[in-house]
């Protein structure tokens, strides 16, 4: 079954499917972006991921490029045409195709909606039992990546060099020493006192999905939380850590720059809370 795309109002062969040059995501990376996991061809989380979505356009005054219903509907058929059960979508809307010009086009530039779908490659099991290593870089990135923006090349980089160290993920650091997030995941530690720390959801960091998932699972089994900045140097004096996203759910780290965490082997809460995270998912 050949997969099909979704390029601004039509759904093409996806080997056909593209933009135009002057796409202003092409040549700016003036555009926003979701991912979104489905099971059974039900979106998962869609709501939030929506949610998002139409905060990142109006943090960038970007015109919603369809209703959300229609939106939806859109998600669904396109669901449906590729015909893939468990996967993973991914939209992006950007500021539209026009002549080259660092400020905004005229008004009535027609955003650029684009949705691929893939199937999952999800985390090996033998992956998720033995846990991930992750490195420590700089944070290079603005100062917004609370927006869900397509301009990633710290990320691009930042996850090249975990890959050239071995590591599954980069945790980013910023002047203060502070973990702000993975290059594609949010960072969580559990102390040795047993609170479960993950960084607010600030101007620093993005508010990922899974994370508040997670957030409320926690609460829910009755742990200790707390949204507050951590440091490398707490991170790798932690009980336990772990990562979270759309991709990976909840996967645990066992090493920090080499030197393992806790006793080197997934933690009891990273465990907890990911196959809490995956019964949700499954219902
Ligand atoms: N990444 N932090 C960053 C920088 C991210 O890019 C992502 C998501 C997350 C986790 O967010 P969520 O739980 O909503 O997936 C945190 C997606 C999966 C990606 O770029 O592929």
């Amino acid at each position: 079954m050949p997969r099909v795309a979704y390029v601004n109002g039509q759904y093409v062969a996806f080997h056909q499917a593209a933009v135009h040059v002057e796409d202003r995501g092409y040549q700016f990376a003036d555009g926003v972006y979701e991912v979104i996991a489905f099971r059974r061809r039900q979106p998962i989380d869609e709501a939030a991921h929506l949610d998002r979505l139409q905060r990142s356009l109006a943090e960038l005054s970007i015109k919603p490029p369809m209703a959300r219903r229609a939106l939806q509907l859109v998600i669904r058929r396109l669901l449906a045409r590729n015909r893939i059960d468990d996967g993973i979508l991914y939209l992006q809307v950007t500021r539209g195709v026009a002549r080259r010009d660092h400020g905004f086009p005229n008004a009535g530039t027609p955003p650029s909606l684009v949705m691929t779908v893939r199937r999952s490659r999800p985390v090996p099991p033998a992956t998720m039992a033995a846990g991930v290593a992750v490195i420590t870089i700089p944070d290079m990135r603005w100062k917004r990546p609370d927006i869900k923006a397509i301009g990633l090349l710290p990320n691009v980089l930042g996850k090249e060099a975990a890959r050239q160290a071995g590591a599954y993920e980069a945790w980013m650091v910023d002047a203060e020493g502070h973990v702000t997030e993975g290059t594609s995941t949010n960072a969580w530690i559990v102390t040795r006192s047993g609170e479960l720390v993950t960084s607010p959801a600030d101007h620093s960091i993005l508010d990922g999905v899974t994370r508040r998932t997670v957030l409320r699972l926690a609460t829910a089994a009755g742990l200790t939380v707390r949204e507050r900045h951590f440091s490398v140097v707490e991170a790798k004096a932690a009980a336990e850590a772990f990562l979270t996203s759309t991709t990976s759910y909840v996967l645990a780290v066992v090493s920090i720059d080499g030197a393992p965490v806790g006793d080197g082997r997934p933690g009891r809460v990273a465990l907890q809370l990911r196959h809490a995270y995956e019964a949700g998912v499954a219902a």
